[in-house]
């Protein structure tokens, strides 16, 4: 029985060493360490194996299975290890390789116009809110003072959802909010989509975008209202930049201005784009009506406002040389990717 246990562990120790895979070792495992392996036969031997030397031959069985099982065991980790370094030289990365430029978007031409106004008046204590497109008609005129009859309110001109409800002809009507949910001192920006029932031609769309200024505290004036608008188209169009106020109308300003630059394409001179006049008309702006703020129980003893609003695409075209409004919505990537 010693014999066959030495030429069983010899056996078993050469599949071992032939063995190239886990699943030969698997089946080396089985062939002698299984329930009905070979080791396990001769174990069932020992029955007939006289009583003096039956712990002798069980003890030599037991190393037998132990040598065979460690080296299984061995045989296993060496194999699993070398799979794994086959496998990382597989997957060696070459740092060497240029990286391929990743294809970044950019920011909509009109996006970036907001985002540089923004900043801008932010940088000045404004604060942003937001507004809704979707209006009544008291936010979007009636608490702006434009009365009923108001061309603005022409179903020619406004996009109504029912009697009530619009799409918000401006940006004005976050006037409102404003006043309803702060105190003054208030000093806020907001900007966002707007809508009027218009043909699409080069200058207009039924869809354009507007930015509001809108500021109520105490001792303001006219004075402060063209210093900022001054110095912010100043910082749009360049220090030269001149600008104008002309007397003008809004129902929710009094007095009330149109506010025109030096044209940013001759400066001045005239040209093509401002029809040889040399200004270019910008945005409305004035004195906040007092009756506004008097509806919000403002004391107009101790508080005026000013406001203005800006039609962004015009500015964005000026900015950008842009000479047709459809560019805007046409996506046109090559266009768009021209706006770093
Ligand atoms: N809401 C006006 C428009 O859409 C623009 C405007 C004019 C806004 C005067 C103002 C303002 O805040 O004071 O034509």
């Amino acid at each position: 029985m010693e014999n066959k246990t030495k030429e069983l562990l010899s056996g078993a120790l050469k599949m071992i060493g032939q063995a190239k895979t886990k699943q030969e070792l698997f089946a080396v495992n089985t062939k002698y360490l299984g329930k009905n392996g070979e080791i396990s036969d001769l174990m069932r031997g020992l029955r007939d194996v006289s009583v003096e030397d039956r712990p002798r031959m069980g003890a030599i069985l037991n190393e037998c299975r132990e040598e065979i099982d460690n080296t299984i065991r061995e045989k296993t980790q060496q194999i699993e290890n070398e799979e794994l370094d086959e496998k990382l030289m597989n997957e060696k990365v070459d740092v060497t390789i240029p990286v391929k430029p990743k294809q970044l978007g950019t920011l909509h031409p009109l996006t970036q116009i907001q985002k540089l106004i923004m900043d801008f008046l932010v940088r000045k204590g404004f604060t942003v809110k937001s507004g809704t497109d979707i209006e009544t008609d008291y936010y979007c005129f009636e608490a702006l003072n434009v009365p009923k009859n108001h061309p603005a309110r022409d179903a020619q001109d406004t996009f109504y959802i029912n009697d009530d409800i619009v799409l918000r002809t401006h940006t004005s009507s976050t006037q409102i909010h404003t006043l309803e949910s702060e105190e003054p001192p208030i000093k806020m920006v907001s900007t966002g989509s707007t809508y009027r029932v218009d043909e699409i031609d080069g200058t207009h769309a039924p869809f354009f975008h507007q930015l509001e200024i809108f500021v109520v505290d105490e001792k303001v004036s006219m004075a402060d209202l063209k210093a900022l608008l001054e110095e912010m188209v100043k910082f749009l169009f360049g220090e030269k930049t001149q600008i104008r106020l002309r007397p003008s109308y809004f129902p929710f300003t009094e007095p009330s201005a149109e506010v025109d630059a030096t044209c940013p394409q001759c400066g001045g001179k005239g040209c093509s784009l401002c029809k040889g006049t040399g200004w270019i008309e910008l945005l409305g702006c004035g004195m906040v009506n007092p009756k506004i703020l008097k509806e919000h129980n403002i004391d107009t003893t101790k508080y005026a406002g000013y406001a203005a609003g800006m039609g962004l695409e015009r500015i964005a075209m000026l900015r950008y040389g842009i000479n047709d409004m459809r560019e805007f919505f046409e996506n046109d990537i090559n266009l768009l990717k021209q706006f770093k």
